[in-house]
């Protein structure tokens, strides 16, 4: 019996070498999908029935997660976001879904999500009111964790409206508390940086093992000009924000935006490239019943998504700005390395950029040769490589080229 406790002991302490939330979830970055950026709190079912937030909605999308090859890819989750409630909770003090816009209940929703294989995620906030202004969870932690684990929820995005900042700390770890306690497995995202922020720097540590994921920056809209700002802040918060990250617990620069209106497809491809590098859940707020087919194919593109969920679990980060290019590197299993090149010229055609020791530090793993893979903006084999080699890949404005390398060992 002491030996096994010891061996426990062991177990516990080692296995967990950055202290991650403990409930064996979101090893590699959360894929699924989350209403918030494409359909907001749209409530009105009369005039708008086809993108209103109702269990119309969450279903359809299940069913095109489904058939359209987005499940297969590894998107996973159906994320309802804020303006599914009632505005008043039940006679028992219960959360309740409004009853017009989800007559069947979310447990009906959440058997029927699970009936596709895919899993169901909802929003609530720790303050006392959501920020869309529907009921909030304070005071009623406890009783929300379990009616969540009742419904059969499988994610919970946590908001933090409607909070003193200085309470956000205990909120979140109390409601990590009792979303343990209903023995439910139910991943745990969280906004509580985003919220601390403005008055003090967060603590990445503790965080870390509460949350299974955590918003920093502000939401992200559909431009160019929000995904930039977005991935400045990153950078600039990268010698904080990267070492923490890893297997159970991620930097969540919020959703993916590509599939709508405001990207151009070389910055759908940046975006993609660079949520793949900083290993951020994916989550797409798009209307997948309507996609453009490249949107698609860019989202579901298998190399990208093997770079997101890479199993060593290490956050990309800028490593240079060059000439109007940034660079952006994430080391991989085996050695390997992912490379993004972001053209930030928005000006003119394609520029060139060199891949040589003088541009790209990281090209010593080319020592004594390696093999370059092109994967965006189209896919190529860029054959083996020594340290002296020639290579130059072209990059569109405001897009990205997204490589591969692999240190190759001569016999
Ligand atoms: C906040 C969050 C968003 C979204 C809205 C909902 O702004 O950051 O992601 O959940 O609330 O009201």
């Amino acid at each position: 019996m002491g030996a096994f406790v010891l061996l426990l002991f062991f177990f516990c302490v080692f296995d967990n070498p950055v202290g991650s939330l403990d409930n064996g979830l979101s090893l590699t970055p959360t894929m699924g999908w989350l209403h918030w950026e494409r359909f907001m709190c749209n409530i009105d079912c009369d005039s708008d029935p086809h993108n209103c937030i109702s269990e119309n909605l969450y279903m359809q999308m299940a069913n095109v997660m489904v058939t359209e090859g987005w499940k297969e890819a590894g998107y996973e989750y159906i994320c309802i976001d804020d303006c599914w409630s009632s505005h008043q909770r039940d006679a028992q003090g219960l959360l309740q879904a409004d009853p017009k816009r989800f007559p069947s209940g979310i447990k009906k929703l959440a058997d029927y999500v699970h009936s596709k294989g895919l899993m169901l995620g909802i929003y609530a906030d720790l303050g006392t009111e959501t920020c869309g202004g529907f009921p909030g969870s304070l005071g009623y932690y406890d009783i929300d964790a379990q009616t969540f684990a009742d419904w059969g929820v499988d994610l919970l995005k946590f908001d933090g409206c409607y909070m003193k900042w200085n309470l956000l700390g205990e909120g979140y770890t109390n409601m990590s508390i009792a979303l343990n306690k209903t023995g439910r497995s139910i991943v745990y995202s969280c906004e509580w940086p985003l919220y601390e922020w403005p008055y003090h720097q967060p603590d990445y540590h503790a965080l870390r093992k509460v949350c299974n994921h955590w918003r920093n920056s502000v939401d992200v809209e559909d431009s160019w000009a929000s995904v930039k700002n977005i991935l400045e802040w990153t950078a600039d918060h990268q010698n904080i924000i990267v070492p923490v990250a890893g297997p159970g617990g991620w930097n969540d620069p919020d959703m993916l935006v590509i599939g709508n209106f405001g990207l151009s497809h070389d910055q759908q491809e940046s975006q993609m490239a660079l949520w793949a590098i900083m290993a951020s859940p994916l989550l797409m707020s798009n209307d997948l019943r309507d996609i453009c087919p490249r949107a698609k194919e860019l989202l579901q593109n298998r190399h990208i998504i093997s770079i997101s969920q890479d199993p060593l679990g290490k956050q990309g980060y800028r490593t240079a700005k060059v000439n109007n290019f940034e660079v952006w590197e994430r080391p991989l299993t085996g050695g390997q390395l992912a490379l993004a090149v972001m053209n930030k010229y928005e000006a003119g055609g394609p520029r060139h950029f060199p891949l040589t020791l003088a541009t790209l530090p990281s090209w010593k793993i080319c020592t004594p040769e390696c093999n370059v893979t092109q994967i965006l903006p189209s896919y190529k084999e860029l054959g083996v490589h020594t340290l002296f080699s020639q290579l130059v890949v072209a990059i569109n404005p405001s897009g990205t080229a997204l490589l591969s390398i692999t240190p190759m060992k001569v016999e």
